[in-house]
């Protein structure tokens, strides 16, 4: 496996391989990332993961100085898998100078993930385009952990002719629930036990739903309060129709339950097709 900083280096190794599978993180790899990179795998043989922790995509007050870094252990484990490249770039490789072109985003990037964190998927955009112009992969794979960020990838990719297949993987759970992330380490002991709360509170409003319930607005609010009782600050919680993530309305079918609340100080996101 060759670990790349440098941009023309990488692309010298990778020229001439067809297809190129494309698994973009910011590192600490969980089975949840290693879930894609076996979904990649399946697509191609010459799988490319690029680790990049990118400051565009957090706001001043967030974590991005304390987000967890563990780039020998995470080439550890994409080595057993047999990448074939790993793009590590530091940030003057990706920012020599100021990022000044950002990309404008359709409004609903102001929505759900977007209402609490401004400007987070100009950021992921940005640089995940970035990230495409350098590897320009035929096949890319993305978690429905991030449901609205995959959403979002998808539409600029169609939106601006980006010759790559965008691949959707399912979210990878704890035994009880939990959906993995990086973030789950911020959570202490009582918090961790708390936290399959949220996966379990999606679960129960999916239940709701499939029994034919439609007032989704009384059903959002209970379920905000049921997880606010319990010491949980929501964000939101909310039911869209997936293929444009509007709000759902009664009588629409296909429907993901999006929900983000606090434990703490830390953040949790998850979400539940139906
Ligand atoms: P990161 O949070 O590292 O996630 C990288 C990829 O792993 C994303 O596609 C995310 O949806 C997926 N993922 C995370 N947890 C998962 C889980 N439990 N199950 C399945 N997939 C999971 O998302 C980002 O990084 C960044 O925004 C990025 C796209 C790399 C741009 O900076």
């Amino acid at each position: 496996m060759n670990i790349f900083n440098n941009i023309n280096e990488l692309r010298n190794s990778l020229r001439g391989k067809v297809p190129i599978a494309f698994v973009p993180t910011m590192g600490n790899l969980h089975t949840g990332h290693l879930a894609l990179v076996e979904r990649a795998k399946q697509s191609s043989d010459c799988v490319v993961v690029s680790i990049f922790i990118n400051r565009l995509q957090f706001l001043p007050h967030e974590d991005f100085d304390r987000y967890p870094q563990t780039l020998e252990d995470d080439c550890r484990s994409l080595s057993a898998l047999n990448v074939n490249s790993v793009f590590a770039p530091d940030e003057k490789i990706l920012f020599p100078t100021p990022q000044e072109f950002l990309l404008a985003l359709p409004s609903i990037a102001d929505t759900l993930e977007g209402k609490f964190r401004p400007g987070f998927f100009r950021g992921v955009a940005t640089i995940v385009l970035k990230l495409l112009n350098i590897v320009q992969p035929q096949v890319a794979v993305f978690g429905k952990k991030d449901y609205q960020q995959l959403h979002i990838i998808r539409e600029m990719v169609r939106q601006l002719n980006i010759p790559v297949e965008i691949v959707a993987c399912e979210t990878v759970r704890a035994q009880d629930g939990l959906a993995l992330s990086s973030r789950n380490q911020y959570l202490d002991r009582e918090q961790r036990k708390e936290a399959c709360r949220l996966f379990q509170t999606l679960s129960q409003l999916k239940n709701e739903i499939a029994s034919g319930r439609k007032d989704f607005p009384a059903l959002q609010q209970q379920a905000t309060q049921l997880l606010s009782q319990r010491g949980w600050s929501v964000d939101y919680l909310s039911i869209h129709k997936r293929s444009s993530l509007m709000p759902a309305q009664a009588h629409d079918e296909d429907l993901v339950i999006l929900g983000a609340a606090w434990l703490g100080k830390t953040r949790l996101i998850d979400n539940l097709e139906i």
